[in-house]
């Protein structure tokens, strides 16, 4: 195989190396770190099929990624960027068009990812070959959008309507060998690298042109899409209708489809575009877009030099096996590193080590995990009673009771035995992390890293940082990450880090609410109407009510007593009330289903009779603005006292720790859609009426005076 000539489509910094081996003309996207399909790209690659379709010697091109990847998508900044109607819009198809059209025979390369607008272009090839570790899919309802070049009707030709609607309102990316399976991969080249894979597509290439196939264009296959019975759609929508509720793309990816079924090739293709541009403008599409690249920046921590050193992570240990330490090690373990897991006795582990099989039994009986993978996962995980056999490990989690002299002595052990260089984690949820960094003599090492329940399954991990914890236990704690599927935010050290923070604060404002007039069902439906997954209430009486009440118990002695305080959830907890477990909380339960409870409202209107409160009706948009501004408020507060590091990272925290309404982008950028002066002069005018609770914050006023938090923070 010869190569006779190299080049590029205009000068080194084009994003596309033209190359010819033989009569294959080899199109290579060059636009690092994924090669997203740019305006310039989708330029590049129109001009190179202009160019291949006009030059005889040319008999096939081979469309491939450089580096390690395909093309993961359209340049998500773009949308952004982008202002134009219709017309512009569909010139953005261009590229597409130009490959659907190629005269030569057009053979797709992937590696890495194809997504979105990647495998759309892929699809628009006439084969499609891949390396096995490939994952594809058309991801874009999690952007918001929908396939906007010919996805919604491509795909459903080659695997059929009803797995493409599973599979495109899902976003799912699917592996090598179940995409070669579906036909959506013509076939796998064994291997691993570039070089492997533009060797096997030049191989497949050829023999298809010496076995003179067709050109095969996907949008000329019906056979999966004839007859698909209306019904499907119909079921589908509604099987649907309560996940998607407050959504507009997964409804639209339905339509197309649908259409895709059953009107002419040109009707379907124009109405897709139509539905996009439509996704496009949609401010879900503008709130998810920030959601996606605050969750990258969110690992990047201001001020930390590029370079700093990050040990991989090889092994960990989790000291205590309870509710915490179980999720946790699933976490590690479903990530394929091995646990050891500590506790006071065998009984415990044995306690413990049943939770953990129940938890994978119930994946298995749920379809989400195979028997074989659930063993495997199971296995990694090892108890033991000995400090002695933790001590190799590269990390160690403590997890145990909240209570700062246990955690100390834990921390005073682990001091003793752990390798150098170890990083020593606690779990804690509200102890400060330098008193327990205190009782070790390597306090560089101590970090917090904060899981939520259940740990194998929350994505929310907060990475915090003590007053000497290290440039490098920070860095691996973030990376680590990463690499358990788990999305982290870096926290200062304060009371309640950054989410439960925020949390006390609304909370305490939704109890205010209901000695003003407000009932828990009428907060807990107006937050669940916003997009919350569940009211404030019944998350409490789930949760449990006598934690709480305890710690208040705790901090009464120092609690400001000239702040306005709500006795409800005392009153609530002094009748021995602790939530759902028994059986009654805020609501009554029959099993876990709750019902209003009249002799809580009445507890209520006695509550605030006695504190001198006159309660009126509340309407539920004033419900839902009074608690969101408290989050953004205790925020603001946060940010200025450089407890987080960007507002972006707050709303990672509560879209990924608190349910918070990915559609809606995070509370900090809610308040930017909303206008912070308009929060600020709300905040404003809540301290006028409820006092102190409310002083006004200085970033806030700084922001709203600036327009964003970027500007008043500048990051
Ligand atoms: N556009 C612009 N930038 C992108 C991008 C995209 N489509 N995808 C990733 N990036 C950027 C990230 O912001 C990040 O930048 P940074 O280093 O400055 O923070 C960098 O590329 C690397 O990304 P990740 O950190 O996410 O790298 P991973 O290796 O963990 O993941 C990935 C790679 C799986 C490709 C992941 O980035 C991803 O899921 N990207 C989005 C894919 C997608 O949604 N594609 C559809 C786009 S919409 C579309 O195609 C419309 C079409 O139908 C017309
Ligand atoms: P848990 O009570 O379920 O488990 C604690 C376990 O630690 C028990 O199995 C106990 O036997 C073991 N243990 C206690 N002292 C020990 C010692 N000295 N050595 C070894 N093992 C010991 O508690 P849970 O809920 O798992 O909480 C653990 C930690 O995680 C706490 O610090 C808690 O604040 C924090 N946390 C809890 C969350 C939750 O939702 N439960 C959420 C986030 C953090």
């Amino acid at each position: 195989m010869t190569e006779q000539a190299t080049g590029s489509t205009g000068g080194s910094a084009t994003p596309l190396q033209y190359r010819q081996i033989g009569d294959i003309a080899v199109l290579i996207i060059d636009n690092p770190p994924v090669n997203a399909l740019s305006l310039a790209v989708r330029t590049a690659i129109a001009e190179a099929i202009r160019k291949t379709d006009a030059d005889p010697s040319v008999k096939a091109v081979v469309l491939i990624g450089s580096g390690k990847t395909f093309i993961a998508g359209a340049d998500i900044r773009e949308f952004n960027l982008q202002t134009q109607g219709p017309p512009a819009a569909s010139a953005g198809r261009a590229a597409y068009d130009a490959v659907d059209a190629s005269k030569k025979l057009c053979v797709a390369a992937l590696h890495g990812t194809a997504l979105g607008g990647g495998l759309e272009i892929a699809l628009c090839c006439h084969y499609r070959v891949a390396l096995p570790a490939v994952k594809v899919g058309l991801p874009e309802v999690l952007l918001g959008l929908i396939p906007g070049a010919g996805g919604t009707q491509r795909l459903p030709r080659l695997v059929g309507a009803e797995l493409a609607l599973d599979l495109i309102t899902q976003g799912t990316h699917v592996e090598g060998s179940r995409a070669a399976a579906l036909g959506i991969v013509d076939e796998l080249i064994p291997g691993a690298g570039f070089d492997e894979l533009l060797d096997g597509a030049v191989r497949f290439t050829r023999q298809a042109l010496e076995g003179r196939r067709p050109l095969r264009r996907v949008r000329d296959t019906h056979g999966k899409i004839k007859h698909v019975n209306p019904e499907v759609f119909a079921g589908f929508r509604d099987k649907n209708a309560k996940k998607w509720s407050g959504l507009l793309a997964p409804w639209k990816i339905v339509d197309c489809i649908e259409a895709a079924c059953n009107e002419s090739w040109d009707v379907a293709y124009a109405f897709e575009l139509a539905c996009f541009l439509e996704c496009k403008e949609s401010p879900q599409r503008g709130a998810l877009s920030h959601i996606f690249f605050a969750e990258r920046e969110a690992a990047k921590i201001p001020g930390l030099a590029a370079d700093t050193r990050a040990p991989p992570i090889n092994s960990v240990a989790i000291v205590g096996a309870g509710t915490m330490g179980g999720g946790i090690a699933m976490a590690f373990a479903n990530s394929g590193i091995p646990v050891r897991q500590l506790e006071m006795s065998e009984e415990a582990l044995q306690r413990g080590s049943a939770i953990v099989s129940r938890n994978y039994e119930t994946s298995v009986s749920r379809g989400s995990m195979s028997r074989a993978k659930a063993d495997e996962n199971l296995r990694r995980i090892r108890g033991t009673l000995s400090y002695e056999e933790i001590g190799s490990a590269d990390l160690v989690i403590e997890a145990v009771f909240e209570d700062l002299g246990v955690k100390q002595d834990v921390f005073r052990k682990l001091d003793e035995v752990m390798k150098p260089g170890a990083i020593l984690a606690t779990n804690t949820s509200t102890i400060d992390i330098d008193k327990i960094a205190s009782a070790t003599t390597r306090p560089e090492s101590v970090v917090g890293l904060h899981f939520f329940s259940p740990a194998n399954v929350m994505k929310l991990l907060e990475v915090v940082r003590g007053a000497q914890s290290s440039p490098q236990t920070l860095t691996t704690s973030m990376g680590l990450a990463k690499r358990i599927g788990k999305v982290a935010v870096l926290a200062g050290n304060c009371d309640g880090f950054i989410g439960n923070r925020i949390l006390a604060t609304y909370a305490r404002e939704a109890e205010f609410l209901l000695e003003e007039g407000a009932t828990p069902w009428q907060v807990d439906a107006a937050l669940k109407q916003f997009g919350l997954p569940m009211g404030m209430f019944l998350m409490r009486d789930m949760a449990g009510l006598d934690i709480g009440w305890r710690v208040r118990q705790r901090r009464e002695a120092t609690r400001p007593k000239h702040l306005r305080h709500s006795r409800v959830a005392d009153l609530i907890c002094e009748m021995g009330r602790f939530g759902q477990k028994t059986g009654a909380g805020y609501y009554k339960y029959d099993g876990r289903e709750a019902t209003p409870d009249p002799q809580i409202e009445q507890l209520i209107i006695d509550a605030a009779a006695k504190a001198g409160i006159e309660r009126k009706p509340i309407a539920d948009a004033q419900i839902v603005q009074r608690v969101l501004i408290a989050m953004v408020y205790e925020a603001a507060k946060i940010l200025e006292e450089g407890f987080a590091s960007r507002a972006s990272d707050i709303d990672v925290t509560y879209v990924y720790g608190y349910g918070f309404p990915r559609h809606r982008g995070g509370p900090m950028y809610w308040a930017e859609q909303q206008g912070l002066a308009k929060i600020r002069d709300k905040a404003l005018a809540y301290h006028e009426i409820h006092g102190d609770h409310w002083k006004p914050v200085a970033l806030l006023a700084k922001a709203a005076a600036a327009g964003s938090w970027k500007a008043a923070l500048g990051r």
